[in-house]
């Protein structure tokens, strides 16, 4: 988060305020997110696509009706891929028709919920949701606007399970063999479809342009195909989110500005030597948005130190709500926020409180060595896939998230109680 700064005696703030206030005002562990920031993003990468490209910010990341409120007045679309997130962008007011609906598994039920608000499209994911959309817009007299996701056969340059587009996967219909122009085949013949596009995505936490390049080679080379064989240029391609942001000082993430130029230039030049027009760009970001703009504060509870081996620092929370080191083996960074301290830097694990060894929340870390039960310590870029991945293991209710602004703290989705957990359980 940007607006953070150190106080006269040392503790941590954000957006003005300090982080002991936050523990003590809303407990520990909690997700503390600055809304200045998210919106700072959310604006850069608005301005950055001009009015010539939408913005889709992916709901996945992180939703709430607090952020689908800021995406609104910032002029971002959303994409949703569930009839829950749907639930939340209406219910907090996103014209529907800034609204992208995925998934590879999209029930009847959602589709028509989606068709019914009017969703400005719906991505389709194989051969039967073609069919399974014409018949639900048939059925509610709509012409619903599609676009197909196609898997363009790009290996991502990230985690095996967060890659998208190479073949052999559950995502789009394959490029190869002639699949993809079939489906947009039938989706030109079948009513009830209007096709506007094309869709890739191919993976998450990417740095390098390049597999963006080949995804939008590969995807206009089928825009051109399309015109060759049935007269129609589609007017629009999307091409994902994916843009990778710092968790560690090792990670250097581009600006919104230079990723817009870079794609913007990519698919021009690709219409161009196709002589198509250059259709209406979008993109999808997530984690570039709200991933940076938010961090977890902990407690720091149990300081186990094993001789010769090594020095475990367990907070109260864990796998529960951040579940990305133990899934993908991603790499965070964690520091001291409650007070400064002098005294040497060790090296530490800092794990979580559930039933597993799995459970750590950063790998290895400096953390100084007269760390205490009572410090709080913060871990950053959490803002993304955080939250929205929690869990209720052993049952540890999840935390809240805390939007911070001019020195000022709300609490925008509120703490798990154990009443909300006994409330569901109906034996
Ligand atoms: N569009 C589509 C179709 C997607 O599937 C995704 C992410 C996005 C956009 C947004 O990607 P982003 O810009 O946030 O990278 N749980 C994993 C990430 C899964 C991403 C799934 N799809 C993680 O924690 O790294």
């Amino acid at each position: 988060a940007h607006t953070v700064r150190r106080d006269a005696d040392g503790a941590l703030t954000v957006g003005g305020v300090g982080v002991g206030t936050l523990a003590e005002q809303h407990g520990t562990p909690a997700y503390i997110l600055d809304e200045a920031d998210f919106r700072e993003r959310a604006r850069a990468w608005r301005t950055a696509f001009g009015t010539d490209a939408d913005v889709f910010y992916a709901g996945k990341a992180f939703l709430s009706r607090a952020v689908v409120r800021w995406l609104h007045e910032e002029g971002l679309n959303l994409d949703v891929c569930s009839g829950g997130e749907l639930a939340t962008a209406l219910s907090a007011g996103m014209p529907a028709d800034r609204i992208a609906f995925h998934g590879n598994n999209k029930s009847v039920d959602e589709i028509r919920r989606a068709i019914e608000a009017g969703v400005g499209r719906i991505v389709l994911d194989s051969f039967q949701e073609i069919v399974r959309v014409s018949h639900v817009a048939q059925s509610l007299g709509r012409r619903q606007r599609v676009q197909i996701r196609i898997t363009v056969g790009v290996e991502a340059h990230t985690h095996e399970f967060i890659a998208t587009a190479h073949e052999d996967q559950k995502f789009g219909i394959p490029l190869a063999g002639g699949q993809a122009a079939e489906a947009v085949r039938r989706a030109l013949q079948l009513d009830g479809l209007e096709l506007i596009g094309l869709h890739s995505h191919i993976g998450s936490q990417i740095f390098d342009m390049s597999g963006f390049e080949v995804a939008a080679h590969r995807v206009v080379g089928l825009l051109k195909d399309i015109r060759d064989e049935h007269g129609v240029e589609l007017p629009e391609i999307d091409l994902g989110g994916g843009l990778g942001i710092a968790y560690t000082s090792d990670d250097d993430p581009r600006e919104p500005h230079e990723i817009a130029k870079a794609l913007t230039e990519i698919v021009t030049r690709e219409c161009e030597g196709a002589r198509l027009r250059t259709p209406r760009i979008s993109v999808e970001p997530g984690r570039a948005i709200v991933g940076p703009t938010a961090f977890t504060l902990y407690e720091v509870g149990t300081i186990k130190r094993l001789d010769g081996l090594r020095t475990y620092v367990s907070v109260d929370g864990g796998m529960s709500d951040n579940i990305r080191t133990a899934l993908y083996d991603a790499e965070y960074s964690v520091a001291l926020v409650s007070r400064t301290s002098d005294a040497e830097p060790m090296l530490a694990r800092v794990v979580g409180k559930h039933c597993e060894s799995g459970d750590i929340v950063v790998k290895d870390a400096f953390l100084p060595s007269d760390l205490a039960p009572g410090d709080l310590i913060a871990v950053p870029a959490t803002g993304a896939y955080c939250r929205s991945m929690a869990s209720n293991y052993n049952h540890v209710l999840r935390p809240p998230v805390v939007a911070v602004r001019e020195g000022e703290s709300r609490v925008i989705v509120r703490r798990e109680t154990e009443e909300d957990l006994l409330r569901l359980d109906v034996g």
